[in-house]
């Protein structure tokens, strides 16, 4: 199984039986990747998404390389802010079928998206930002953005989250090696399994943020309301809520009218990065085929909780 077609072959929406076209394209390609056929249909297409890798904001380079107890970390330093990098696994091998079958959501567990390498860039980018808590939502295999917080930041605490409890445990991983290697300075780092859906989950963490962050968790139908309440309530009452994600067809914009019916502010931003842009420029204008700027180009969107009415 290859990355484009693991991510797409599995989905909690689907798995759940959700019937929308997207679950529905969803199982057809798990079914076309059990059978170990050609993925050619367009639906399928649409939601077989890691076609375009990167929008250039980090380098990769092997730690250690000729040394077996290395081999599976890699260094991701910022291409523009160099001063700041952490080590990472961000490969964990195929998915095998009855993860796939068996376990929640898996598409933390495929690679890094491009909003997470955005998302990261971004807070590199506005590291002033980072006092007090921290939360990354939905972070994946590696909570990227939530560990360059960590890094770069005078964060008190980061907490970094998914769902998905085989992403948890390598971001464990990863937080452990990158605390030995004294990359957090005196932030506190955790992980831990945190689901939107968890009543327990939440309401131990009420109120508890000053910024909670997440990067391309719009999608999921089954789970848009509860990660907007979830994003609600664990912000403090001055707290900001960084989202980024894609278009993705009309996820964004329901998330957003979500949020705003939760009484949340919702700003919207197409232009926050000047790099991403001319690269998001670039793709459009060379028409690159494997960029679309439907499911590769990141919105931010920045949610707060406004004055509570008097
Ligand atoms: C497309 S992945 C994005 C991962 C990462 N942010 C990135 O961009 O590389 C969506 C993530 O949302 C997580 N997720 C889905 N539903 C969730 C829920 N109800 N509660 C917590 N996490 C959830 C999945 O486990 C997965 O890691």
């Amino acid at each position: 199984m290859n990355e484009d077609e693991s991510c797409a072959a599995n989905s909690q929406t689907s798995h759940d039986g959700v019937n929308t076209d997207v679950a529905r394209a969803r199982w057809t390609l798990l079914r076309q990747v059990l059978r170990q056929k050609q993925v050619d249909n367009p639906e399928v297409k649409q939601v077989s998404v890691r076609r375009f890798a990167t929008f250039d904001l980090f380098d990769r380079t092997r730690p250690a390389p000729g040394d077996p107890a290395e081999e599976q970390w890699v260094e991701y330093r910022s291409v523009f802010f160099p001063e700041y990098s952490a080590f990472l696994r961000d490969n964990m091998g195929p998915l095998r079928v009855n993860e796939v079958l068996n376990s929640f959501d898996n598409t933390g567990n495929v690679c890094v998206w491009p909003s997470e390498e955005a998302m990261a860039h971004y807070c590199l980018h506005n590291r002033h930002m980072f006092t007090g808590a921290v939360c990354e939502l939905g972070g994946g295999m590696t909570c990227l953005a939530g560990l360059m917080v960590a890094v770069c930041a005078d964060a008190e605490q980061v907490l970094l989250t998914d769902g998905n409890d085989k992403c948890v445990q390598n971001v464990r991983g990863i937080v452990e090696r990158n605390e030995k290697a004294g990359k957090f300075g005196s932030t506190c780092v955790s992980t831990r399994v945190l689901r939107w859906d968890c009543e327990l989950d939440i309401s131990t963490l009420e109120a508890h943020f000053d910024v909670v962050m997440c990067a391309d968790c719009l999608f999921l139908d089954q789970y848009r309301s509860s990660l907007v309440d979830a994003i609600r309530r664990l912000l403090q009452p001055n707290g900001v809520a960084l989202v980024l994600a894609p278009l993705r067809g009309d996820t964004l914009r329901m998330f957003c009218q979500l949020a705003r019916q939760a009484g949340l502010l919702v700003a919207e931003q197409r232009q926050y990065d000047a790099h991403v842009w001319d690269v998001h420029l670039k793709m459009l204008r060379e028409g690159k085929e494997a960029y679309d700027e439907n499911i590769h180009y990141p919105l931010l969107l920045t949610l707060t909780k406004g004055s509570p009415a008097q």
